[in-house]
């Protein structure tokens, strides 16, 4: 079998989740015009782009070898994971070692490879072209608008998931009834009792963002999965869904009614602290938050917005 075929029922895919996939094709117009001339992940939070985070994470989980799915005007995103010599030694002949280090971190995270989205057809899509790097191998995959805390392990928790119970496993969270349309939203039920953890689901259904009448929960799809690379076959034959688009929840919803190889979806229920930066104003809520955590800048920075915030409820009208 090559590495690009799918596993068959007799041949279930039993390896260990190495490989991460971001998707990072979009082209950001929530943030127009920042997002004109710079792609929306490297948008800085506090003192790094978005999605060195979400690199950061996924190597921290050991999963050093990552894809990211790009697209037109991505060429910042391939700039920022590579060496720059040049500033290296400049910043090593002024001896300025605490930023020199800086400017390594991003390139000392893992092996970051590229493969481009040729047109914006959607999530499920821009995972399809993973098919090729990732092979027959359970993967992550990692969105860049969520941010997770670094104190927070849970892709780790969704990796042990997935090596106790195969199948694909998705990051749920619960978020207020108001709020679930716009997510991909899960029915969930108990699992087996025999692990006895709460906070895993089977998912017995899923919906991408649906109106709230129609919501199953108010338990949304955050952006964190391990996938079975039977994915990419159901993929290749899920039809445009919501918004005209191949959404990987439909092709994850096949995944749950499946109890073929690779089949059954589990859901992990997140209760840790997940920072949003899909728009301007969650951006802006999650630079704040980050900023006063941040281990150099978050006790001066805390104290100055306290002081601002103040000052700005004494001078309101
Ligand atoms: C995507 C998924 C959705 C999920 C969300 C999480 O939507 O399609 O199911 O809930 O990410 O951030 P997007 O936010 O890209 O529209």
């Amino acid at each position: 079998m090559t590495s690009t075929e799918q596993p068959t029922a007799s041949e279930p895919s039993r390896g260990a989740v190495t490989k991460a996939v971001i998707p990072a094709a979009g082209l950001g117009t929530r943030f127009l015009p920042a997002t004109k001339a710079t792609p929306k992940e490297m948008l800085p939070v506090v003192d790094k782009p978005a999605i060195q985070y979400v690199v950061e994470e996924a190597t921290r989980a050991g999963l050093r070898d990552v894809l990211m799915v790009t697209g037109r005007n991505k060429a910042a995103l391939e700039d920022h994971f590579d060496r720059h010599w040049e500033l290296e030694r400049a910043l090593e002949a002024k001896g300025d070692l605490v930023r020199l280090a800086r400017v390594r971190q991003s390139t000392d995270l893992g092996n970051v490879h590229y493969v481009r989205q040729g047109e914006p057809l959607g999530l499920g899509h821009a995972v399809l072209c993973a098919a090729d790097h990732v092979g027959n191998n359970p993967f992550a995959v990692l969105l860049g608008d969520d941010l997770i805390d670094e104190r927070d392990h849970l892709l780790e928790a969704m990796i042990a998931v997935r090596q106790a119970r195969g199948g694909s496993v998705i990051a749920l969270m619960e978020v207020p009834p108001e709020s679930v349309h716009l997510y991909g939203c899960a029915a969930v039920g108990p699992v087996s009792q025999d692990g006895g953890d709460a906070s895993v689901v089977r998912v017995t259904g899923l919906v991408e963002k649906p109106d709230p009448a129609d919501a199953p929960s108010n338990l949304a799809v955050i952006g964190r999965y391990i996938l079975d690379p039977s994915i990419f076959a159901t993929l290749a034959n899920t039809p445009p869904g919501r918004g005209n688009e191949i959404q990987l929840t439909d092709a994850l919803q096949e995944r749950a009614a499946s109890s073929g190889a690779g089949g059954g979806v589990h859901g992990v229920i997140f209760r840790g602290r997940r920072y949003d930066t899909g728009d301007r104003l969650d951006y802006l809520k999650a630079v704040v938050r980050l900023a006063v955590g941040h281990h150099e800048l978050g006790t001066d920075f805390s104290s100055w917005l306290t002081g601002f915030v103040a000052e700005k409820d004494s001078t309101a009208p």
